[in-house]
């Protein structure tokens, strides 16, 4: 499990900048002028700070961007950073400075002189979230990391508690997505799904022999190759009155090996994310329980692994889902869509959800639509998608609108069941959403999200290193916060 970041708030110390024994940092605009903590560690440093600030290096900065003055004279630290903000920050940008301060701190204790620098909430994020690796399976002890002391002038506007809850819920979704496959097996995951209970949240793990009594034969059937059971773990956190729940549903295959329709070896490897879905609905439920949330939501997961063997489900076969519904597996690499297509049915059976929202790293169509920079999101519902896509807007991760409609049905249709689980080539993400709307109730508000491109990445990002994103954690928390909350 990855830690987060020791941070602690304190009074403004201007004194405190001449011992600091690690590193001091200022924010300096792009207007270039000095606010009392940088102008405090200017005369400290005998005018250093000035002349970075005048320098050509600070004009071609970034917002967010850092110089770094080492071993100054004048002070005990063993640098200065100097950080390119205004002192009212955009978002974006006040997330950046978090996060260049994440790079830039090395394992030195941290203190920062925000002084009266608005969006000090969104530095303090930045630099926790991008203050993560994972670091599971390295031998060697991960690197120390000194704490961060923030100085404000009003420590109390600082709710830490709050950020805490949202980033333990990013961390959580990043070390599930970046865990290997025999790490993170079915049942390992469903372990450390029951943990949660010790926050609060009201965890199940339904095993094989109650799914089959459900009738879940489509998710049976893509674990059945495997010799890790098949799962379904139901979280609930009810912190509101008496309403209905908001459902997520999240695709948990721990492994897709493609099944009898095996995938190409090259990339193979990166299928260890492919319970991305699963991993940001835990995260997210996290997130709830921390802040506490003042809404009832439940988050279902279908945890399976898709594997080749003598007793995996054959392109072909006709199997019957729990809605009674049957599909003929044409391709038993379009697995993701036969789990879903259970634990939606289900979620709607059992708690008669408000609205529904799914996520799923379910198509590599979706890559080609709209690469690693915005996941697509399929809804039948203007109100729900407008609003998730506000909420994905105010968290800065990217999210698309794509259509649905009753004429790309025509390419599910089967011959011999009631409908295949494949489409062919074109419109492969449409089709993909097409089948999960078969299994969602007309009236109910349910959006699709297809996070195959985001899930998990090869290079850094803003507010992560490479792999695991967390992409979804922050946008469906502040899309229950805003609408789902008293
Ligand atoms: N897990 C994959 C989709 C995927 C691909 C996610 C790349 C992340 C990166 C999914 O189960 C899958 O294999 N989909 C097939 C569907 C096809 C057989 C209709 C695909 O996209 O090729
Ligand atoms: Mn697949
Ligand atoms: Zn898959």
């Amino acid at each position: 499990m990855t830690a987060l970041i020791e941070m602690t708030v304190v009074d403004t110390d201007l004194g405190a900048a001449t011992d600091w024994d690690g590193v001091i940092v200022v924010f300096v605009g792009a207007d270039q002028k000095l606010d009392a903590c940088a102008c405090k560690v200017n005369t400290l440093t005998r005018k250093a700070v000035d002349r970075a600030v005048q320098s050509d290096a600070f004009d071609a900065l970034p917002d967010g961007g850092a110089l770094r003055l080492a071993y100054p004279a004048g002070v005990a630290a063993n640098a200065v950073i100097i950080v390119k903000l205004d002192r009212k920050p955009e978002q974006a940008s006040a997330r950046k400075a978090g996060a260049t301060l994440a790079l830039e701190k090395g394992p030195h204790p941290l203190l920062v002189m925000a002084g009266n620098l608005g969006g000090m909430d969104d530095v303090a994020l930045g630099l926790i979230l991008r203050d993560y690796a994972y670091s599971d399976h390295k031998t060697a002890a991960p690197k120390a990391r000194g704490p961060a002391t923030l100085m404000m002038s009003k420590p109390d506007t600082l709710d830490l508690q709050g950020l805490r809850a949202v980033a333990e819920g990013v961390f959580f979704t990043r070390d599930l997505i970046n865990a290997p496959a025999n790490d993170l097996t079915t049942t390992s995951f469903a372990d450390r799904l029951a943990e949660l209970q010790t926050l609060g949240l009201k965890v199940e793990v339904l095993e094989e022999a109650k799914l089959e009594k459900l009738g879940m034969g489509a998710l049976l059937c893509v674990g059945q190759g495997s010799a890790s059971p098949s799962k379904v773990v139901v979280m609930q956190w009810n912190g509101g009155g008496d309403e209905a729940p908001f459902a997520l549903v999240g695709k948990g295959v721990v492994f897709d090996t493609g099944g009898i329709s095996i995938k190409p070896a090259g990339g193979m490897e990166d299928m260890t994310m492919d319970m991305g879905g699963a991993g940001v609905v835990s995260g997210v439920m996290k997130t709830l329980a921390m802040r506490k949330a003042k809404a009832n939501v439940v988050g279902l997961v279908g945890i399976v692994e898709n594997m080749p063997s003598d007793r995996a489900v054959r392109p072909g076969d006709v199997v019957t889902s729990m809605k009674g519904d049957t599909i003929e597996v044409i391709n038993t690499d379009a697995e993701g869509r036969l789990v879903l297509a259970d634990v939606l049915w289900y979620a709607q059976d059992r708690f008669k959800p408000a609205a529904m929202i799914n996520l799923a790293t379910l198509t590599g169509a979706m890559i080609i639509a709209l690469g690693h920079e915005n996941a697509g999101v399929f809804s039948n519902s203007d109100e729900l998608s407008v609003a998730f896509l506000k909420s994905a807007g105010a968290e800065g991760e990217g999210a698309w609108r794509l259509p649905m409609a009753p004429a790309y049905d025509k390419l599910i249709n089967s011959r011999i069941a009631d409908m295949k689980n494949t489409g062919g080539r074109p419109a492969g993400s449409i089709t993909a959403a097409q089948f999960l709307g078969r299994f969602v109730a007309d009236e109910l508000p349910w959006a699709h999200l297809d996070i195959a491109g985001v899930a998990s990445v090869k290079g850094a990002t803003a507010l992560a290193p490479a792999g695991a994103t967390g992409w979804g954690v922050m946008a469906l928390n502040r899309l229950i916060l805003d609408n789902y909350e008293a």
